[in-house]
């Protein structure tokens, strides 16, 4: 049977929620997907609830998409970038984060560039904390979104095998993409040019594969990840040229499988580096379902923690 609350406070990672936290989460977001296909979107959930959408880094999905949930679940919200902020002039986090919660917000939605900023936050207030991208460490809500739009398109992902292409080591997707599968029974797989993943990787549990049409033959379902070159300090690759041609995904290259596999991408996509447009708008892809997700994932994970504040 599903659980009626979150077993936490906060969402600062998958690696901190419970396997029956995700399936309440999906229960839920099913609901809400529901709703936003309805020609009344909106419910008045969250109504007397205030949440601060705080992106100290760059978002277009994950900004727009807890926007838009907040907004369908009649949430008053504010919204900070750190480019137009008093972070420029040296205000610390935990000095504008108080500063924030004196206008009395209830949640928190955070991206911060240095892993571990929501955890240090949820040590110091009182406010419900949800991650939305920590450095190279944890994007939870994008793993959610992942294997809700996994289940959709295979059902079950108890002994599905998944495998995640790309930049492993500076992917914070990855990591949470790998705790939730896990939890999920699903088999999971890191593919990349060997400078691009983790020394630590067997740490995982994690099957290794450095052949992406090997990678690709063994899976029912690709994650593609983008080359996080802002993230890189050194060259880890050549160039990007040869990184498409060992890693990138074509059409050509998944006709030649045995097998029909599905396709997510987190975005931003880089065409024609890691997928070829072929494959990114082919009906094996799920990108847009990832999107259109999202904003139910996330509905369901402000309307749990919120519900949870309340008992
Ligand atoms: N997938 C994702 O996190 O995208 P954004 O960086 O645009 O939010």
């Amino acid at each position: 049977m599903t659980e009626t609350a979150l077993s936490t406070k906060h969402l600062l990672g998958i690696k901190y929620i419970q396997r029956e936290d995700i399936a309440l989460i999906f229960e839920t977001a099913a609901q809400f997907k529901q709703v936003i296909n309805r020609p009344i979107k909106k419910v008045p959930s969250l109504r007397d609830i205030t949440i601060a959408n705080l992106f100290f880094e760059n978002s277009t999905r994950t900004r727009l998409s807890f926007e838009l949930a907040e907004k369908r679940l009649s949430a008053d919200t504010i919204n900070f970038s750190a480019a137009s902020s008093s972070v420029k002039k040296g205000e610390s986090l935990l000095d504008t984060v108080n500063n924030i919660l004196s206008m009395k917000v209830d949640m928190i939605v955070m991206r911060h560039p240095a892993p571990g900023a929501p955890m240090f936050l949820s040590q110091h207030i009182d406010a419900n904390i949800i991650n939305a991208g920590d450095g190279t460490h944890e994007h939870p809500t994008q793993a959610l979104l992942d294997a809700f739009s996994i289940r959709e398109s295979v059902g079950e992902l108890e002994g599905k095998k998944i495998v995640i292409v790309g930049d492993i080591t500076h992917s914070r997707v990855a990591l949470s993409n790998i705790f939730c599968l896990q939890k999920l029974g699903a088999e999971v797989m890191v593919c990349g040019p060997p400078t691009l993943i983790p020394q630590n990787i067997n740490a995982l549990d994690v099957k290794v594969e450095y052949d992406v049409k090997k990678a690709l033959e063994w899976c029912d379902v690709a994650n593609v990840l983008r080359i996080q070159l802002e993230r890189q300090d050194i060259q880890y690759i050549p160039s990007l040229r040869e990184y498409t041609q060992y890693y990138g995904i074509d059409k050509a290259l998944l006709n030649s499988l045995s097998k029909e596999i599905t396709i997510l991408h987190p975005g931003p996509i880089n065409r024609g580096v890691e997928l070829s447009s072929d494959v990114a708008d082919s009906d094996q892809s799920i990108i847009l379902q990832q999107v259109e997700n999202g904003v139910a994932i996330r509905m369901a994970v402000l309307f749990l923690l919120a519900g949870q504040k309340r008992l």
